[in-house]
Order: structure tokens, then C-alpha cells, then sequence
């Protein structure tokens, strides 16, 4: 099949690149110029394993192509499937201006029937919002078309194989006609015994938002319990282990820690969270799980205070930038506000991550007080604390001896609980773990 992703961004160059894996001939429009450039190249503008070789392999076989011409991609294919930004307003809403913008372009260019496809994360409602769009600003034109919502729940890290071996897909449609695309879409997923939901556009919507925030509500009550086993001398691994053998629970995302971060969970907790109160429904399970979620950095850096008492003229080794392992994605990673509340304090930092460095570069300059570090034990180098921010492999396999001969002073404040505590303080550290004695 003919398919255009509009935007291409993490979720839009997954898709259409595993698309194109598929046996489907995809056009990516992207905004960005200089995206286009390098993809058409086969170079990946983002970081996430698999991808480049799967945009390599679609450019080889020459059934995936980028531009910037939306007109282009709109006259390409039937089925247009729209995976723009929504990034939060300052008020918490999502930002659907991107949305409107595809949606009017798209009736403009319009030339017969189009399937618009929102795999945007969006609010419930938008689809009734697209479709009025696009009747709008087909003005006299008289062209069919449906809008479905197809919410995307990959991964960043794992996003490729969250694509072509999903734990589910969901398709909200309002017609036949659009449902029998979708179906075949995705066929060669489904075929495989991958299941696919089909209900309607308002249910689609908000099963993205619910399954998001139930994650990010878990998080915030482990580190809630963590918190509770900091004070009574209990250990949260082992409170979060007995809970998961229950197969109610399940020991995924039941990782205390540095809280959640990235580009989806913090933004669709706050937009869920206006979404309930515009319609009167009570929100404070999820304003709870976001004030846990947002005392986190407060207590990894109380931790840091406990061990260095004051932090002016500090030399602290952050290591992490990313808000999580194998992505260099830095959206509101937890790093952003530890790297600002040093700064501010007057501490001089010593930065390493894998792959976010170059993101976390745009954002904070190097300068006197935070220089970049071409590896872990360059950070630490005459260090008096290490602070883990992100659970990279690399630095659960670091050669800890090696890290405390390089160390001013041997402390470690750990917001990831990447070591065991008996094994680190038996090598000499002084150990701050989260919710463990
Ligand atoms: N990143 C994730 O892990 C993830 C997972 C599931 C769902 N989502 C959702 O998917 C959506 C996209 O997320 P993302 O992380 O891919 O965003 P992103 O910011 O990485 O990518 C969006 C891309 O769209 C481009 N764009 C914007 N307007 C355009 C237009 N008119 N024409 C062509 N290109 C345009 C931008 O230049 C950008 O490259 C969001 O709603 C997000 O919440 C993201």
C-alpha cells in the first residue's frame, strides 16, 4: 500500500520505516529541511536502535522517501497518517496546532478520498476538531474522506520492536471504509497474532492517555512507597519484587527512582489531567502521581546536601543526560533540573551520556562550571560525589575501583538504583540509593 507520515520525528520516522520494512511504499513529509536532507542520505537525525538501518534498507529498496512538500504527500496516498508534535501549552493543555496545521493543509491539497490517521497523541475529541477542519477548508470542494485515531505506544530505546511486535494496536474508526484500510495497514503485524482493537475515535483516545497515565501513576506510587522505606530502614527492591509476583500487578514499571521523564509521560499526565477537569471529573489520583513525580530531583539533591553538607565550589560527575537508557532523547529527563538546581547552588560539573551529550549541549552551553566528558571515568576524575541519573548499561558494568581511585571523595547518590548497595560499600563508598537501606 501507498502510506504518507506526516512529520518525522521519533514516532513518524518509526512508522514509516518500519512501514517500509513491511512491504509498504511510504512518503515521510517532514518540516525541517535539513532532516530531509540527512535522511535521504540514510542518516538518522535521532538516536534509536535499528532505526537507520531500517531507513537504509527502505531507501535501498526503494520504498521509503522523504520531503518537505506536504502537497506532495497529501496527492501520494490515500491513507495519511499524521504524527506531528503536541507538546504541552503553559497551562498543561496539549498544543494542537500542529494537528490543525495538517489538517487544513491536507484539505487544501486534497484531490479525492483521504483517510486522515492521528497517531499523535491528542485529547479526546480532536478527531471531531480534524474532521471539522478539514470540512471547513475543503470550502466547495465535495471530497470524502474519514479521520481515525491510531494511537502510537512505542518506546523510545525499544521503539522499532515496540512497532512490529506491539503488545496491541488500537484503531478508532467511525466508518467501514476506513476500518478495511487500517486492517490491511496493518496486516502484516496482525497476521503474526499481534492484536488489534478496533472501537471508536473517542475510546482510541483515550486509551492512549489512560494506559500513560497508569504507567506514570505507578511509578509515582513505588517512589511514594520508596520514600516510606527510606525512613523505616526497608528495601523497596524488595517490596517492589513481592508485589510483582501478583500477576494483577506485574513488576513492570515498578522501578523506584528518579521519576519519569521524556516527551510523553509528563505532558500527557498534565493534558489528561485538564482533559478530566474540563469535564468535572476528578483528577487527584493523577495531580498526586505528578507532585511524587516532581519531588524527586528535591530528594536526590537533599541526598547530595546530606553527604557534602554544602554544594558551592562542589565538583559533582553527573553521570546520564537522557531521561532514560538507549535514547538520546533529553525532554524533560530529571538531568535538566538536577543540571540547573548545581548550577545554581555554585557547583562545578563534570557531564557524561552515551548519546545525549550533543541534545543536552543545545540546552546548557559548556562553560566554566559544566564541562562534557568523553567518558564515565573522565567525569569523575577528581569528583567529590557521582550522581547516576540514568540507567545506562555502561555504567552498570563500570569498573567501580577504577571510579573510587579517580574520586576527591568516594560518594555515590545513585537516582537509579543501578548497584547493589552492599557490593558498592564494600569497595569504600559511601552509598545513597533510593528507598533502600
Ligand atoms: N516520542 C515518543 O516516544 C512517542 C511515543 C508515542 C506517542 N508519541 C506522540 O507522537 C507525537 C509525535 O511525537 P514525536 O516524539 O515523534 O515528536 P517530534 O517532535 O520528535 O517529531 C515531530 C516532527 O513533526 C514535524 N512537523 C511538525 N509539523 C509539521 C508539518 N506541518 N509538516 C511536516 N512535518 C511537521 C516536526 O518538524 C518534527 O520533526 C506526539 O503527539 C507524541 O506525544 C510520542
Amino acid at each position: 500500500m501507498k502510506l504518507t507520515v506526516i512529520g518525522g520525528g521519533y514516532v513518524g520516522l518509526v512508522s514509516a520505516a518500519a512501514f517500509a520494512h513491511l512491504g509498504h511504499e511510504v512518503l515521510v513529509v517532514e518540516k525541517l529541511a535539513e532532516k530531509v536532507e540527512l535522511l535521504r542520505r540514510g542518516v538518522s537525525p535521532i538516536y534509536e536502535p535499528g532505526l537507520e538501518e531500517l531507513i537504509k534498507e527502505g531507501l535501498s529498496a526503494g520504498r521509503l522517501d522523504f520531503t518537505t512538500d506536504l502537497r506532495e504527500g497529501v496527492k501520494f496516498s490515500e491513507v495519511i497518517f499524521i504524527c506531528v508534535g503536541t507538546p504541552s501549552l503553559p497551562d498543561g493543555s496539549a498544543d494542537l496546532s500542529q494537528v490543525e496545521e495538517v489538517a487544513r493543509l491536507t484539505a487544501k491539497y486534497m484531490d479525492g478520498y483521504k483517510l486522515l490517521v492521528n497517531k499523535s497523541t491528542v485529547p479526546v475529541g480532536t478527531h471531531a476538531r480534524v474532521e471539522r477542519t478539514v470540512r471547513l477548508y475543503l470550502k466547495d470542494k465535495e471530497l470524502p474522506f474519514d479521520v481515525a485515531s491510531n494511537p502510537e505506544f512505542l518506546r523510545e530505546g525499544h521503539a522499532v520492536k515496540d512497532f512490529l511486535e506491539p503488545d496491541r494496536i488500537v484503531v478508532g474508526v467511525k466508518s467501514e471504509r476506513a476500518r478495511a484500510l487500517l486492517d490491511e495497514v496493518y496486516k502484516p503485524i496482525t497476521e503474526k497474532g499481534y492484536p488489534i482493537l478496533f472501537t471508536d475515535p473517542a475510546s482510541a483516545e483515550i486509551i492512549k492517555y489512560a494506559s500513560n497515565t497508569f504507567l506514570a501513576t505507578k511509578i509515582s506510587f513505588i517512589n511514594a512507597v520508596a520514600d516510606l522505606c527510606e525512613k523505616v530502614g526497608a528495601d523497596v527492591e524488595s517490596v517492589a519484587e513481592g508485589m510483582g509476583y501478583d500477576k494483577r500487578i506485574g513488576k513492570e514499571f515498578l522501578k523506584a527512582g528518579l521519576g519519569w521523564g521524556g516527551s510523553c509521560l509528563p505532558k500527557d499526565t498534565k493534558a489528561f489531567i485538564k482533559t478530566l477537569e474540563e469535564h468535572g471529573v476528578n483528577a487527584e489520583i493523577l495531580k498526586g502521581a505528578l507532585k511524587v513525580n516532581e519531588e524527586r530531583v528535591d530528594r536526590l539533591l537533599s541526598k547530595l546536601k546530606e553527604a557534602l553538607w554544602v554544594l558551592k565550589g562542589k565538583k559533582v560527575a553527573v553521570w546520564g543526560l537522557s531521561f532514560k537508557p538507549d535514547t538520546d532523547d533529553i525532554r524533560e529527563a530529571p538531568s535538566l533540573r538536577v543540571v540547573r538546581r548545581l548550577l545554581e547552588e555554585e557547583a562545578f560539573i563534570r557531564a557524561y551520556d552515551p548519546k545525549a551529550t550533543e541534545n543536552f549541549k543545545k540546552v546548557f552551553a559548556e562553560g566554566e562550571r559544566l564541562k562534557y566528558c568523553q567518558s564515565p571515568y573522565e567525569a569523575v576524575k577528581g569528583a567529590e560525589a557521582l550522581l547516576i541519573l540514568t540507567e545506562w548499561d555502561e555504567f552498570k558494568r563500570a569498573n567501580l575501583k577504577k571510579v573510587k581511585k579517580l574520586m576527591e571523595l568516594p560518594v555515590i547518590v545513585d537516582g537509579r538504583n543501578v548497584y547493589e548497595p552492599g557490593e558498592v560499600r564494600s569497595l569504600g563508598f559511601e552509598y545513597y540509593p533510593v528507598g533502600r537501606p
